[in-house]
């Protein structure tokens, strides 16, 4: 598994990296998508003009997300889904924010010890691939909970383009079939038949989701009663118990999405806006940004010497609270506040040198008295009215668990290996875990997505968030850092070169050629750990930004299909 993501990641990176070399990146100027007054960007062509369709309707950006999210689960069955779940961060056109958690939950059968054998020891793939992976879906709970309480057309109109859209089938990418290739064997290893996508598609073929049209004509008729009872959950509680799974209908019946309140932090003159517990997103970024604030990290220069080091002695530590202090609030209790503060972030950067790397081997978590695929999704949109949201969802894994309901035209998420299974040892993400994100019925897993909106003079500026895992966080840090400090475009933000460090394992990962040589020895005569050759991608961001004059910028990767759209 690891050695596919790696291969793609490469395959990637090499047949496409273009603008990623340091001294281009100081001149190039790509001016991305440009709209007067609403906007979305996402994972595909499809998906975001769906969603833009509804924005010409004079829907406001809620109802644009349910639409696009529906398109993406039919357009990008890589990661965009009904079987998964996801984050959303809004701002309203008041000014009012707010945050939406349609993360999976454990199933009421999951025990702590669920991935590991009689000797205590991780059984390898158990919580990534298969019907035992699977965590509870939030997806379509998550998107009638945003209609309650913001839609405004019917929804029958949110959800009927994507309808047509799997019945009038997608046209497969160069980049979907090249993922498709890679991921086909794990099809019929998982399924106990051939799947729709388990065939020789090429790019140009137009693939129809017939079966997954039916699924949401039942969720446009019946609301969420068409996904969580009746004949969608049996056909899903059906196929993962043959599978060997434990979600039972009452897991369905009982899942929630639910609303949260966002973590908001100043960073000079910027009001960051971004995704709380059980994601860790907001958090990590709130730490990294106020562990960065006293410097003046615009002298240094984008991607130069003193800006990486300042930004991964930043991440190193507050990745390294996250794994001990993060988890699902509804379990653990975690000290946010004193997370966030600029003395406790002060205090854990007292022993950052300019010298010397920081070993993660001599770095734990801060103490705090009295008291934690990578092949994610994001879309980001912007209404006429003001309106912005920012919205990551997912099924973890490329394809998820691999697991394809085939009467209901969907694959299930692979969630479950967000928890920690066993204390100190990672999950896919290199990510280490501790007692706060141990699995327990009904828990949420933590999670790095970070959907982000950005204000500054009281406006919106931004709305940035990105897949990858880990690097979700990272990611986003330097598209904002990109614009907001080194003065880049959206498109030139996204574009640039990215690099990233989670504490273990103590490296700082780099996109292949965006780095010369002569900084990479540098950073190595320091103690800096590089890795640089085969590295997965950092992040697909997909962003927008105010421009000074009213009218937006989109921002949308180049590292996969993405496309902005708007009016
Ligand atoms: N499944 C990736 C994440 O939630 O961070």
């Amino acid at each position: 598994m690891k050695r596919i993501i790696l291969f793609i990641a490469v395959v990637f990176l090499f047949t496409q990296c273009k603008n990623t070399s340091t001294e281009t990146n100081k001149t190039s100027k790509n001016v991305g998508f440009i709209a007067d007054s609403a906007m979305v960007v996402s994972a595909r062509e499809e998906a975001s003009k769906i969603g833009v369709a509804i924005l010409r309707k004079g829907g406001n950006a809620f109802d644009a997300m349910i639409a696009t999210e529906l398109a993406l689960a039919v357009a990008y069955p890589f990661a965009g889904n009904i079987g998964g779940g996801g984050f959303m961060v809004y701002r309203t056109h008041e000014g009012k924010t707010g945050a939406l958690d349609y993360r999976e939950k454990a199933p009421l059968a999951a025990s702590k010890d669920m991935y590991l054998d009689e000797n205590g020891n991780i059984i390898a793939e158990k919580s990534t691939l298969g019907a035992m992976a699977v965590g509870v879906p939030g997806t379509v709970d998550g998107l009638f909970k945003v209609y309650e309480k913001f839609g405004s057309l019917p929804f029958s109109e949110l959800i009927q383009p994507a309808i047509d859209l799997a019945n009038k089938g997608v046209v497969v990418t160069e980049k979907q079939a090249e993922r498709l290739a890679n991921y086909k064997h794990y099809f019929s290893e998982v399924n106990d038949a051939k799947i729709l996508l388990d065939a020789d598609w090429k790019a140009g073929d137009t693939i129809k989701y017939v079966k997954l049209a039916e699924t949401l004509e039942r969720i446009r008729d019946l609301g969420r009663d068409g996904f969580y009872k009746g004949e969608t959950a049996e056909m899903l509680v059906n196929y993962v118990q043959k599978l060997g799974g434990i979600i039972t209908k009452t897991d369905l019946e009982n899942y929630e999405a639910k609303w949260r309140n966002p973590i908001e932090f100043n960073y000079k003159d910027l009001k960051i806006i971004a995704m709380s517990p059980p994601s860790s997103g907001g958090i990590c970024l709130a730490q990294i940004f106020k562990a960065i604030e006293p410097f003046d990290i615009a002298s240094y220069g984008h991607n130069s010497l003193k800006s990486i080091q300042l930004l991964t002695e930043a991440e190193r530590r507050a990745y390294a609270d996250r794994s001990y202090y993060l988890g699902d609030p509804d379990f653990v209790k975690i000290p946010i506040d004193t997370l966030v503060s600029s003395k406790y972030v002060k205090n854990r950067m007292a022993n950052f040198s300019w010298d010397n790397a920081t070993p993660s081997s001599t770095l734990k978590h801060g103490n705090i008295v009295g008291y934690e695929s990578d092949e994610t999704t994001h879309y980001s949109i912007v209404d006429k009215y003001g309106n912005s949201i920012s919205a990551t969802t997912t099924l973890n894994g490329a394809y998820g668990s691999k697991v394809y309901v085939s009467e209901g035209g969907f694959f299930l998420n692979n969630e479950m290996d967000d928890f920690s299974s066993k204390p100190g040892v990672p999950n896919m993400f290199g990510l280490i875990g501790a007692e706060a994100n141990s699995i327990q019925p009904e828990k949420r897993m933590l999670s790095s997505m970070t959907p982000t909106i950005v204000e500054k003079n009281n406006q919106f500026y931004m709305s940035v968030g990105s897949p990858g895992g880990s690097t979700i966080i990272t990611s986003v840090l330097q598209t904002i850092l990109n614009v907001y400090e080194f003065k880049m475009g959206m498109q030139d933000a996204v574009n640039a070169p990215r690099f990233h460090h989670q504490w273990l394992p103590d490296v700082i990962t780099m996109e292949p050629k965006g780095f010369d040589s002569l900084l990479v020895n540098q950073l190595q005569e320091k103690g800096y750990h590089i890795k640089q050759e085969n590295t997965v991608i950092l992040g697909k961001v997909d962003a927008i930004l105010r421009l000074p004059n009213g009218k937006l910028e989109g921002g949308a990767d180049y590292r996969g299909d993405d496309k902005a759209a708007g009016f």
